[in-house]
């Protein structure tokens, strides 16, 4: 039904704008109570089976949204509702900010992919704390991913991160320090692990000193060469960090897309890519992630999971907690609910009755 929608509606309009109606449809959604209850009742994990802790943090299953999509976290309940287990907000900036000119988001559909430059557009910490402090009608875990508000200087990157962390790590089930998104000039910089170092040591100050420690994690792109992953790997470990997100999107393109034919039409754009070319890389960083910090750290793997196939992938891999965005895109609202249904048939027909048996299976 959503494939005859999306071929014969969606894909005619500007993708943004696209996003944007979704956005309205969802807050919609959130402040109808009723329909809110019912459609959680429905659609969001209730396997215990599913269940997850993850630095302290009860999960209701493994598979959350990406950060990008609820920039100013106006969609959490939404989302939770329709059968993520988390979302994860942002990235937000600690100054309200526009993003780059439109247009700046694209899909390239025979790829099962997606290009955007966003660039960082939101409301600021302050907006988003606002919202985030309103008590929710339905069950969520929540994930706040920051970033560097893109006026600021490099040289007070720090306190920038310092002022958002401020304003929502206490408001925050778990923080995120992003240093991987491409549109943002010099951000992927700070992930040299000397720029880096003080950067999380000024955040997890902030998140350590919340009434209930806010667990913090980095979330690193797939570009960096394996000897920086594993460099950051061991920076996080060194200083007590409790995950990586890995991974946010590329700017390679010359990564296996399973392109069929004709390349898509906006495959150069300037910009992220994301989505089904992103899935090998993603899941050959997770692995070396694994091998390199074990299950020391939280490790959440993000980019290219298109169905339960790849969730249940990345969990024998190391992930303990898994994420998606683009391909939600071309398989619509129910996305997220279908996967955990999946998964949970998936661990019955094996008599799983904890993930923590799956996790890392396969990873030696
Ligand atoms: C339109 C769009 C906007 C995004 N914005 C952000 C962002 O603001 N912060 C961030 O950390 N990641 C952002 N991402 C990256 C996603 O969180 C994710 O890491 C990446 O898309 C790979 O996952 P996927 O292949 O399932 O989309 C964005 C992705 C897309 C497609």
């Amino acid at each position: 039904m959503y494939r005859f929608v999306f071929t014969q509606v969606l894909s005619r309009f500007d993708p943004e704008d696209v996003h944007h109606l979704t956005v309205r449809a969802l807050h919609l959604l959130s402040v109808t109570p009723a329909v809110k209850r019912l459609v959680h009742r429905r659609l969001a994990p209730r396997d215990p089976a599913l269940r997850v802790r993850a630095f302290g943090v009860h999960f209701p299953g493994p598979f959350g949204l990406a950060a990008g999509f609820d920039k100013d976290a106006g969609c959490v309940e939404a989302m939770s509702a329709l059968g993520f287990g988390h979302v994860e907000v942002g990235t937000i900036t600690a100054h309200a900010q526009p993003g780059n000119a439109r247009p700046r988001l694209f899909r390239v559909p025979r790829a099962r992919g997606i290009v955007n430059r966003m660039g960082f557009n939101n409301a600021g910490a302050g907006a988003a704390a606002r919202v985030l402090s309103r008590p929710r009608g339905v069950p969520a875990v929540v994930g706040v991913n920051i970033g560097k508000t893109k006026v600021v200087p490099e040289s007070e990157a720090v306190q920038d991160y310092v002022t958002s962390a401020r304003e929502l790590a206490p408001l925050a089930d778990y923080l995120v320090v992003n240093v991987s998104s491409p549109n943002t000039p010099g951000l992927r910089d700070l992930q040299a692990v000397e720029l880096l170092r003080p950067l999380l040591a000024a955040v997890k100050e902030v998140a350590d000193a919340t009434p209930r420690r806010t667990p913090l994690l980095v979330k690193i792109a797939p570009d960096l060469a394996d000897d920086d992953v594993d460099a950051i790997a061991d920076l996080a470990l060194d200083l007590g960090l409790d995950g990586i997100i890995a991974t946010n999107t590329t700017i390679r393109r010359d990564l296996d897309a399973g392109r069929a034919g004709r390349p898509d039409e906006h495959w150069d754009e300037t910009g992220g890519l994301s989505g089904r070319p992103l899935k090998g890389r993603s899941l050959e960083v997770l692995r070396r992630l694994r091998a390199r910090v074990g299950d020391r750290l939280t490790l959440v793997s993000v980019g290219g999971v298109e169905d339960a196939d790849d969730v249940w992938e990345r969990l024998l891999a190391g992930a303990t907690l898994v994420q998606g965005y683009s391909a939600m895109i071309y398989e619509g609202p129910l996305w997220a609910h279908r996967i955990h249904r999946e998964l949970s048939r998936r661990l019955r027909r094996r008599g799983v009755t904890d993930l923590r048996e799956v996790i890392g299976l396969t990873a030696g």
